[in-house]
């Protein structure tokens, strides 16, 4: 009912609002003035976590990007080897796992029958298994040796947006809790991004209150065959994410690729007039990263591409090639995907919603996949 959309069309539209609250949720309790993490409801001792020496995230669909993105930080804050996996793919290969790997499933509902088939995989080599989930009391929690939960409120939309940002804000708070329990040399980060996760309802608050203009474009590009996204670093799995929100909604083709990858091949599908939205880091973020990106999206748009992209505030180099600019908050790098991927999910909304379709039960598609 109109009641329990909360005023909103659609539940979408709904959950893509409660983020600030829901990222607050996430992170209360769990951070302390000192600017320490707190994770003592997660039945791992300090020991077990010492022991760890690598980490499989396993996941499926948007939970599968939030571990995309989790494994930059991870492996940057703890220096322990990560390897993400879709968890129908992990559970059919023979992972070289043992009692000192922990596993990490990472899901909304708590029923995704692949990435429970994953983690009882990962159990019967041993290996210690932690799930990241939104749903209190649900299968996978219930499997695992330990869970934290996400604690982002019921998400029904079958689009994951909400949970997407709270479990990429749990990765980072198991990432910073491991760094700082193995005392390692990136632990000094730990205090300074704790600030910078505080900040972040703030920040989306800013955000969510300027999206106007891609609700305008939204409906410029409801009639485009197809869509691509682009991004290097964690910016690669936001562009995987806007693509899959855009198929599952407006049922339009879309596809995300690593920037570096287009020369590869995927370039040659540009062609005159075809939407590239390109996610752009900070330029403040370290190494080449953002002047990489700029030449990409010159090499895009010089073969005829429309490009979109997506920056942060004052950054001014992108300016002369972007056919449509959307500013976010200004953010670490790390942490960018929080912002750079809200855009995505309101203009795979609207343009849905200017084709037509229910946003909130799209075709084909069921909120919790619980067959194999
Ligand atoms: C996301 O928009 C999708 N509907 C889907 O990919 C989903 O993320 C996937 O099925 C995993 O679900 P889970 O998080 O409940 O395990």
């Amino acid at each position: 009912s109109a009641a329990e959309k909360g005023g909103y069309d659609y539940f979408m539209l709904k959950e893509i609002a409660e983020q600030p609250q829901a990222i607050a949720e996430t992170l209360i309790g769990r951070l302390t003035e000192q600017g320490e993490i707190r994770l003592d409801e997660v039945r791992l001792t300090d020991q077990d976590l010492r022991d760890v020496d690598k980490i499989f995230i396993v996941a499926c669909g948007t939970a599968y990007h939030a571990g995309l993105v989790a494994k930059y930080a991870i492996e940057h804050w703890t220096r322990i080897p990560c390897e993400v996996e879709l968890a129908s793919e992990f559970r059919y290969r023979d992972p070289v796992l043992d009692r000192s790997t922990l596993v990490v499933a990472i899901s909304q509902s708590g029923e995704t029958m692949d990435t429970l088939m994953a983690l009882r995989h990962a159990k019967d080599q041993k290996a210690r298994v932690l799930a990241i989930c939104n749903t209190n009391g649900s299968t996978i929690p219930r499997e695992s040796d330990a869970v934290l939960y996400t604690h982002g409120g019921p998400e029904i939309a079958v689009a994951s947006t909400k949970a997407f940002l709270t479990m990429v804000v749990a990765c980072y708070l198991i990432g910073l809790h491991l760094a700082q329990v193995r005392g390692i040399k990136y632990a000094d980060e730990v205090g300074a991004v704790v600030g910078q996760l505080q900040e972040m309802p703030d920040k989306l608050r800013t955000l969510l209150g300027r999206m106007d203009p891609v609700r305008e474009l939204a409906r410029e590009l409801a009639s485009a065959g197809t869509i691509l996204f682009i991004g290097r670093h964690v910016g690669y799995p936001v562009a995987l994410e806007g693509a899959l929100k855009l198929k599952e909604l407006a049922y339009i083709h879309a596809e995300g690729f690593a920037a570096g990858e287009l020369k590869h091949g995927p370039i040659a599908l540009i062609d005159h007039g075809t939407p590239v939205v390109c996610v752009v880091p900070s330029p403040a973020g370290r190494g080449m990263l953002h002047d990489k990106i700029v030449s990409n999206i010159q090499e895009v748009r010089a073969r005829g591409a429309r490009t979109i992209v997506i920056a942060e505030d004052g950054d001014e180099a992108v300016v002369p090639y972007a056919d449509h600019l959307i500013y976010v908050p200004r953010t670490p790098t790390l942490l960018a995907p929080l912002v750079t991927t809200v855009p995505l999910q309101v203009l795979a909304c609207e343009i849905a919603s200017a084709r037509g379709h229910d946003v909130d039960q799209p075709r084909n598609l069921a909120k919790s996949v619980t067959v194999e």
